[in-house]
Order: structure tokens, then C-alpha cells, then sequence
């Protein structure tokens, strides 16, 4: 039973013989008026493209249950009578042809005119300026860091670390520092709690010398990055934190002198060739002599500053020969080894050197104080 479902067609519902058509010509002239019809909504839904419509549209044509083709199929030629069944084959072949090759081209409209949409909506500009990534740069201690390791490794010193958790023993005893010792006063550092003292944060680099000597036979030629901790009231110039290079030379025949030319060696590239250094008579446990490393100011050149307290000196580190009684700690012949160890406050070395008047500025991170070492 034909169906219903295209009114805006009446004469497909019915066969030839009900329409009263019974020749061929009467056959190609209904064929004609479908195509025009057709024709006609194809226009009319190319100027309103609307694809829900579109898609409507094709069903009630195409669809091969009630499609304006089925029904002509059914209706037209299967209900014709023998004599006009070939034209009407004929004529429906054509149609079909003539329809299909509307859509397909209609198709291809729609999905160019999509594309079309789609390139729009993802075109890229490529006169637009790119996204900057700002690249960061070495923070300045890490640049002194480098420098130190640079003058040190061409003399032929070699970088060690070690750990920041030390026992008393490495950080104090085996330095020559016993309990009670004066010398742990200003070194007063953090425990680490639950431990019952027997592990603290590292107040300096210095027991690397020891953990290297024991390990290593002579020579011993080192230097030792790191941070330490002292339980200092937080100033200008004091933390809680801060970083030394520690530097430990030992063989079978080092003297002061070699001593004294690896400190003036250091410092004139440090500092540039017309640096003078001058050693003062100092402290320490575990080295003695012991000396403070002075340099002539890099502000005034000697003459006197305001930056050296109108002195010309400026004091650059602690340093001196091994004390004899460290090498009793680590089994080392006393009696045969001689070196130096110094040790310098990284911090401070890069403050003077750069001109840096407070210490807080370099760990709070501002990019507007980091930008000035590129
Ligand atoms: N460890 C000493 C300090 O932190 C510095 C030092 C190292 C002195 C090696 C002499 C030799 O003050």
C-alpha cells in the first residue's frame, strides 16, 4: 500500500491507470513534473541551507522505505501495465540518476562549505607575536660556586660533597674540637631532635677533610661545596643557613709556601691580577698556624673606603697547615704528611664581590634581584 508521506506530491500516490495516463508521452510528462518539483525544493533549500532541513529533505526522497523514489517505484512502475513498463523504467533510471547527482553535489557543498567554516574558526595567525618563556639564569651564589670550582680545578683540585646530617664526631672531634672547647661556642648548631645529639645539622664543610681522609691515601687535593647551619639571630648579614667551599691539600711534601701561592694564586683570579693578599695570625682547632685570608679591597684598591672601613684590607677566609692531631683521627702519618685546608663563606665572598650589602636578598627569590646576574 502506497503511503502518505509526501503531499506536496499528490500524483505519485497514484498508479497511471488511476491518474488516466496511458500512453508514453503522458508517462514522460509526469517524470517531468516530479523533476521540476524537485528541482524546484532543491533550489529552495540551497538559498535557506539549513542542514536539519537538508537532511529531512534527502529522507523524503531517497528513503527507502516511503522516499519519493520508493513510491514512484511502487506506484508508477511496478503497478504499470506491460506495455508502458519499459518507458516507465526508462524515465524512473533518469530520475534516480538526475537526483542523485543533485544530492552528491549538494553533499559536497554542505562538507566544502563545513571545511570552510572549520579553517575560519582554526586559522592561525602567524603575524601574532609567539608566547615568550622567560629562561631563567644560574642564581649568583651558584654562579660563585662555579667560579670557586673553576680557579680550584685548574690546579688540580676535585670536587667531593657530602652530607648536611653530621655526627659530633665528624663535625667536632676528629677536627680537634673536644667537647666543651670554647671553639664549639660560636658554632652552636641545630640537633636533629630524637637523635640524643648524636646527629646535628653541619656548622661547616670542614668534615669532608675528615670523611676524605679516611677514605683516601695521599694526596688529597679537594674542594667541598656545600651548605651549613649555624643558630644564628637572622641580620643583614647572618642566617640560619649558608654555603662554604672547603679546599684540603695533604702530601708528603707541601709547605707553607705552597700554601701561601695557592691563597695569592686564588685570589688574583678571583679578584683580578692587581689584588694583594695578606695572611693574619688566627684560630683554628684543627689547622696551625692558622690564618684569616685578607684581600686589598676591590672597591678602593688600597687606598681606604668605606666599603673596607677605611682599612684597604678586606678579610676573605679562614685557612691554615693541618693540625698534626687531625691526622691522628684518620691514621695518616703525622710525621711524614703536611697540607693546608681553608674554607670560605660563599656568601660572603659573593657579597663583596658583587657589591650585595644584604644577605636576606639572595634567598628571598626576587626576580628583580636575580635579573641583575644574567
Ligand atoms: N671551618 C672553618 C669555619 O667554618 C673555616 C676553616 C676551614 C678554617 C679550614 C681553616 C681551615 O670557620
Amino acid at each position: 500500500m502506497p503511503r502518505k508521506t509526501v503531499p506536496d506530491i499528490p500524483i505519485i500516490e497514484k498508479t497511471f491507470t488511476e491518474l488516466g495516463d496511458s500512453t508514453p508521452e503522458r508517462v514522460v510528462a509526469r517524470f517531468a513534473e516530479v523533476r521540476q518539483r524537485f528541482d524546484q525544493q532543491v533550489a529552495e533549500h540551497s538559498a535557506r541551507k539549513d542542514p536539519e532541513e537538508w537532511r529531512i529533505f534527502l529522507l523524503r526522497w531517497t528513503g527507502r522505505k516511503s522516499g519519493v523514489l520508493t513510491q514512484i517505484s511502487d506506484n508508477w512502475l511496478k503497478a504499470a501495465r506491460k506495455e508502458l513498463k519499459p518507458i516507465v523504467g526508462q524515465e524512473l533510471n533518469k530520475l534516480k540518476a538526475h537526483v542523485e547527482a543533485a544530492l552528491e553535489e549538494k553533499r559536497r557543498e554542505i562538507e566544502a562549505a563545513a571545511d570552510e567554516a572549520a579553517m575560519a574558526r582554526d586559522r592561525v595567525d602567524l603575524s601574532l607575536p609567539g608566547v615568550q618563556r622567560e629562561i631563567g639564569t644560574r642564581h649568583i651564589i651558584r654562579q660563585t660556586y662555579q667560579e670557586l670550582e673553576r680557579i680550584f680545578l685548574s690546579i688540580g683540585f676535585s670536587v667531593v660533597e657530602g652530607p648536611e646530617i653530621e655526627t659530633p664526631y665528624y663535625n667536632f672531634e676528629a677536627l680537634n674540637i673536644p667537647e666543651h672547647h670554647p671553639a664549639r661556642d660560636n658554632m652552636d648548631t641545630f640537633y636533629i631532635e630524637g637523635t640524643r645529639g648524636e646527629h646535628l645539622l653541619r656548622t661547616h664543610t670542614s668534615p669532608m677533610q675528615i670523611r676524605t681522609m679516611e677514605k683516601q691515601q695521599p694526596p688529597v687535593r679537594i674542594i667541598v661545596p656545600g651548605k651549613v647551619y649555624r643558630r644564628d639571630n637572622p641580620d643583614s648579614t647572618h642566617g640560619y643557613m649558608f654555603h662554604q667551599i672547603e679546599g684540603l691539600a695533604v702530601d708528603t711534601d707541601i709547605t707553607f709556601c705552597d700554601f701561601k701561592g695557592t691563597v695569592e694564586y686564588f685570589v688574583r683570579e678571583f679578584l683580578g691580577p692587581k689584588a694583594k693578599t695578606r695572611l693574619r695570625p688566627s684560630y683554628f682547632p684543627f689547622t696551625e698556624p692558622s690564618a684569616e685570608v685578607d684581600a686589598t679591597c676591590h672597591v678602593c684598591g688600597g687606598s681606604g673606603c668605606r666599603v673596607c672601613k677605611f682599612s684597604g684590607w678586606i678579610e676573605l677566609f679562614g685557612a691554615g697547615m693541618v693540625n698534626p692531631a687531625v691526622y691522628g683521627f684518620v691514621k695518616y702519618d703525622a710525621e711524614k704528611l703536611s697540607g693546608f685546608a681553608f674554607g670560605m663563606g660563599v656568601d660572603r665572598l659573593a657579597m663583596m664581590k658583587y657589591g650585595i650589602t644584604e644577605l636576606p636578598v639572595l634567598f628571598q627569590n626576587d626576580v628583580r634581584f636575580l635579573r641583575q646576574f644574567p
